[in-house]
């Protein structure tokens, strides 16, 4: 979604603010610009292009002072005008925003009456207006005038060319920090932007101020009084950011996916004694009666794997939810009742206004988050960190890998806890998770093997993933990073429910990628491919299990033998490969798929 970064120091702030903007290009956005402040006026330079194409003219910008943003169209389409900086009419404030603005109907109406003309279609232009509209010599109480009118999400950066010496940032339900450094300053959305120039960081709250110049940064409260901040490290390596020579960040995630395990091996289990380290109170285990899973995409994905689990080692009911939906059901929640949030980003909005309707309850809840100091983790008591890394290619690869596995750690210790199952079992299921790192390292050993399926496939408008029991939430994440990255639709389904409607649509020709990791469904899953095979589709089939009869007529592909409740966790990775050498034999923008995001802050 959109991205911000700010510069005040002695440097030249376009190139910093360039290369932020570059650092912020993985979370997806169809337009960008800059400004910066050059002897008392505001230049601005914008493009409806990549980051590349602003930066001959950003070189022409001097000043020392500026702020830059990437937008993800919400309201008005992709074009020079609707993106940012947006200037007041007056030329005297520049700004950048994050979020939505719901009231900017009335505010412009308002605006509009008062003589204000606006040249955008955008919510944001109403602010700068506002601004100069309040501005009585003191920027920072022309701001909090305005952002008093405002309505609903917002991270800005904004400037003054009465003030050419001082950044203001503010925010309301969209993130925002202030980057320390020395004899320059940074503001910026996501830590990324900007950890090439410093690790001192303090995260801004709802509805607060910064002001940052070149040797000081200030913050204040609601009502401007004088506020303190401290400034924290983060342990995010800056190497994430980098490809390290794979083609796109999405392979190099992907072949990181072993040692994503290996990371969540080491920080949850005792290895010698072959227990775990959650430190969720026992007798908050014991009570649960019914857990929710609540997130988004992969992440929700993640989430139905995890149910099958609990299910069968834990033995307690599971519901899975969209966090979208879960958010405006008035979910019938009871204090026996225990949820669990997932998410990479820590920052998706509809999962964190779930999050907090839960927590308005006082419904006990576990978060699952992959980005320390994330507003997730802010929010949560009970955090468990997914240690996978920066995730840069928009779709989510290591990130799956790194919840399944934790998932499938906790579901056993919760199982180990309320002793629902047979303790021997549980102790083979966890040597079993201490042997994905070197099996996943074969798939990836042989990831040539995806190149010819995928020239197979790369003709295709539509594909269909099937699988019975938990094959079939593994075939809904296999669709899905089918679908978001080489545009090819793919429609998972229960491969027993295909006959009940979807199978109309079988024809000649058709593909069908079956998954088969569960023995006891075999039988079941051979007559549902004998279903289509006779109305003439072309089958694959991907299997963790050896020796399967009666599969000469079919494309297989044989992974390494795995216990079934692990075999999503191997499964998904040649989907994975898969996806992404047909996006590249495409031409595709393998890690910044069209219309997509990489942390989705809006509704
Ligand atoms: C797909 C993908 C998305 C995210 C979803 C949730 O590859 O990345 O479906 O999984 O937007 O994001 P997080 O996990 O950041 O809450």
């Amino acid at each position: 979604m959109c991205g911000i970064v700010g510069y005040v120091g002695s440097k030249k702030a376009s190139e910093i603010l360039i290369d932020g903007l570059k650092r912020l290009e993985y979370r997806g956005y169809d337009s960008c610009g800059l400004a910066t402040i050059t002897d008392g006026s505001l230049k601005v330079v914008k493009s409806i292009n990549r980051i590349e194409s602003l930066e001959n003219d950003a070189n022409h910008l001097e000043g020392c002072i500026g702020i830059g943003h990437t937008r993800w169209a919400t309201h008005g389409e992709v074009s020079i005008e609707n993106a940012h900086p947006h200037v007041s009419q007056d030329g005297k404030f520049a700004v950048v925003h994050n979020g939505i603005i719901e009231n900017y109907t009335e505010l412009k109406k308002m605006l509009l009456e008062k003589g204000f003309t606006f040249y955008s279609e955008t919510d944001s232009e109403v602010i700068p207006n506002l601004i100069s509209l309040y501005y009585e010599g003191n920027l920072l109480k022309a701001v909090k005038r305005a952002t008093d009118d405002l309505i609903g999400s917002y991270a800005l950066g904004i400037m003054c060319v009465e003030q050419p010496d001082v950044l203001v940032a503010t925010k309301n339900n969209s993130p925002l920090v202030v980057g320390k450094g020395e004899g320059e300053n940074f503001i910026a959305s996501d830590f990324g932007a900007i950890l090439k120039y410093t690790n001192d960081f303090a995260i801004l709250e709802d509805r607060e101020f910064a002001v940052i110049s070149k040797d000081e940064v200030s913050f204040y409260t609601k009502g401007l009084e004088s506020a303190f901040y401290s400034f924290i490290k983060l342990d995010t390596n800056v190497d994430d950011m980098e490809k390290s020579g794979f083609a796109h960040y999405m392979l190099k995630e992907i072949h990181e996916e072993p040692n994503t395990v290996q990371k969540i091996i080491k920080e949850y289990l005792h290895s010698s004694k072959g227990s775990m380290k959650f430190q969720i109170e026992k007798h908050d285990i014991k009570k649960v009666e019914h857990l929710y899973i609540v997130a988004c995409g992969t992440a929700m994905h993640a989430g139905l794997y995890a149910k099958c689990l609990f299910e069968k080692l834990a033995r307690i009911p599971v519901t899975v939810e969209v966090a979208s939906e879960f958010r405006y059901q008035n979910p019938i929640l009871r204090k026996e009742d225990m949820v669990i949030f997932i998410s990479q980003s820590g920052e998706t909005a509809d999962t964190l206004a779930s999050l907090a309707l839960v927590k308005d309850k006082n419904i006990p809840f576990i978060s699952i988050v992959n980005v320390k100091e994330s507003t997730m983790d802010r929010l949560s008591d009970n955090v468990l960190y997914t240690k996978a890394g920066t995730e840069v290619a928009v779709a989510s690869t290591k990130a799956y890998i790194a919840q399944t596995t934790l998932l499938a750690l906790l579901a056993i210790y919760f199982a180990t806890i309320k002793k629902s199952y047979d303790e021997d079992e549980l102790k083979t299921l966890v040597e079993e998770i201490e042997m994905l790192p070197s099996k996943l390292e074969r798939i990836l050993d042989n990831e040539e093997k995806a190149i010819p399926y995928a020239q197979m496939l790369l003709q295709d408008q539509s594909i269909y993933y099937v699988g019975r029991g938990m094959d079939y939430y593994l075939a809904l994440e296999a669709a899905l990073k089918l679908k978001e990255i080489s545009y090819i639709h793919a429609e998972a389904m229960p491969f027993g429910e295909l006959k009940h409607g979807t199978i109309a649509l079988i024809e000649k020709g058709t593909d069908v990628v079956v998954f088969a990791n569960s023995p006891a469904l075999w039988e079941k899953t051979l007559s549902n491919i004998k279903e289509v095979e006779a109305r003439g589709a072309r089958v694959f089939i991907v299997t963790t299990m050896r020796d399967l009869q009666d599969v000469e007529n079919y494309d297989i592909l044989v992974l390494p033998e795995v216990h079934e409740l692990l075999a999503p966790i191997l499964a998904i990775v040649p989907l994975q490969l898969l996806s992404y050498h047909i996006a590249c034999m495409k031409n595709l923008d393998v890690d910044k798929p069209r219309n997509l995001a990489k942390s989705v802050t809006v509704e």
